[in-house]
């Protein structure tokens, strides 16, 4: 008997909004309830395009704007053979971060448009569900560790919920919006269950 797909589900959402938590919960869940999963975070900081981008995060070097874009991309296709084997093989993979937070985040720079910042990433795995973890800037910027990291300002956060925001009107992807503030798993995995297309 052919094993059923794994599901892409994706976690989305400013700095801090806890994306990381509720990727590691989620995944716990789905194995608890008996379904392969495993966890997945972009960048993925241990290739070497990962490396180039974690140092220029944690601004121990300098990137140009188009090239560290480019190359956040980059990190994803690297890892889509890696997906599709996975996906394949019937596991479902928790993603955190993916494409949208490449558009988001470029695009709340200057003189980049959204347009521009989606095209590298055209043709990637399309997620089954994207999930965005609702949280205000002012709140994430509340949360520890805030702030040491490159773009972990308020300003720039309130310019990525915008964009986020323009990018969740897009209604081929299947957007679920979670408030960020004490959301639990569960119900993620039922209106996942509801709204699997695959
Ligand atoms: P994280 O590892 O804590 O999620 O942080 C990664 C940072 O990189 C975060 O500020 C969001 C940003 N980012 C981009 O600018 N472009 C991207 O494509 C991705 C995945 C993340």
């Amino acid at each position: 008997m052919a094993c059923q797909r794994g599901a892409l589900i994706v976690l989305e959402g400013v700095d801090r909004a806890g994306k990381t938590t509720q990727c590691k919960m989620l995944v716990q869940a789905l194995q608890k309830s008996g379904r392969p999963a495993e966890a997945m975070r972009f960048p993925d900081r241990t290739t070497t395009i990962g490396q180039l981008i974690s140092a220029y995060l944690e601004k121990k070097s300098e990137l140009e704007d188009h090239t560290v874009h480019l190359l956040f991309s980059a990190n994803r296709w690297e890892l889509v053979p890696t997906m599709k084997k996975k996906l394949e093989q019937g596991i479902t993979l928790v993603v955190d971060r993916y494409a949208f937070s490449g558009a988001a985040f470029t695009s709340a720079k200057p003189g980049f448009s959204l347009e521009w910042c989606m095209k590298p990433d055209v043709g990637l795995p399309k997620p089954d569900l994207v999930m965005f973890l609702q949280l205000s800037p002012a709140e994430a910027a509340l949360r520890g560790q805030f702030g040491v990291e490159r773009y972990e300002t308020r300003v720039f956060q309130n310019a990525v919920q915008q964009k986020f925001e323009l990018l969740m009107k897009d209604s081929s992807v299947n957007w679920q919006v979670q408030d960020g503030l004490g959301c639990r798993v569960s119900p993620f995995i039922v209106s996942f269950k509801a709204r699997r297309k695959n």
